[in-house]
């Protein structure tokens, strides 16, 4: 992150990423520590070839670490075409240094990631939501 990038910005950078990213399908998160960029994003792979060919392109990034490519069957955030979660250089260090393979039945940076962002999701079944329920006697 450059010193001295303003939260306005930030805001720009998000709100257009969210922008392009809907068109192509691709939602994900941007946690921000004040010096670097953590980013997940997921989405068809013609959609995530085209983020990735935009972000590589752009004269805004110096160094780019990929740390995760993996086939997955459901969204781990399918609320935001991007979100961005300010965060702190603890959180960051811990994903980029996470184990991003396989391990047993899991990806452990995945795993530390989604517990992160799960206070953050929308919350489901507030006032006025559907509800549905069973029961059997
Ligand atoms: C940390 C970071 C993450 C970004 N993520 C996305 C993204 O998910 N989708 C997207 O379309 N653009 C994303 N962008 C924006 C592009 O990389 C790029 O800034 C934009 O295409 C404008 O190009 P320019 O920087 O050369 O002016 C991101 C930018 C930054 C700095």
């Amino acid at each position: 992150m450059s010193a001295g990038l303003s939260d306005e910005t930030l805001r720009q950078i998000v709100s257009g990423s969210a922008a392009f990213n809907r068109r192509v399908d691709v939602t994900g998160a941007l946690l921000v520590d004040g010096q670097r960029f953590f980013q997940y994003i997921e989405g068809p792979p013609d959609g995530l070839e085209a983020v990735r060919r935009r972000i590589h392109d752009s004269r805004s990034h110096a160094a780019v670490l990929p740390v995760l490519d993996m086939a997955i069957s459901t969204r781990a955030v399918p609320y935001w075409a991007m979100t961005h979660i300010e965060t702190g250089q603890i959180v960051v260090s811990g994903l980029v240094n996470a184990r991003w393979d396989e391990f047993g039945h899991s990806v452990p940076g995945m795993d530390q990631l989604v517990g992160l962002l799960r206070p953050h999701f929308p919350r489901i079944g507030t006032a006025g939501a559907r509800r549905a329920t069973a029961g059997c006697t």
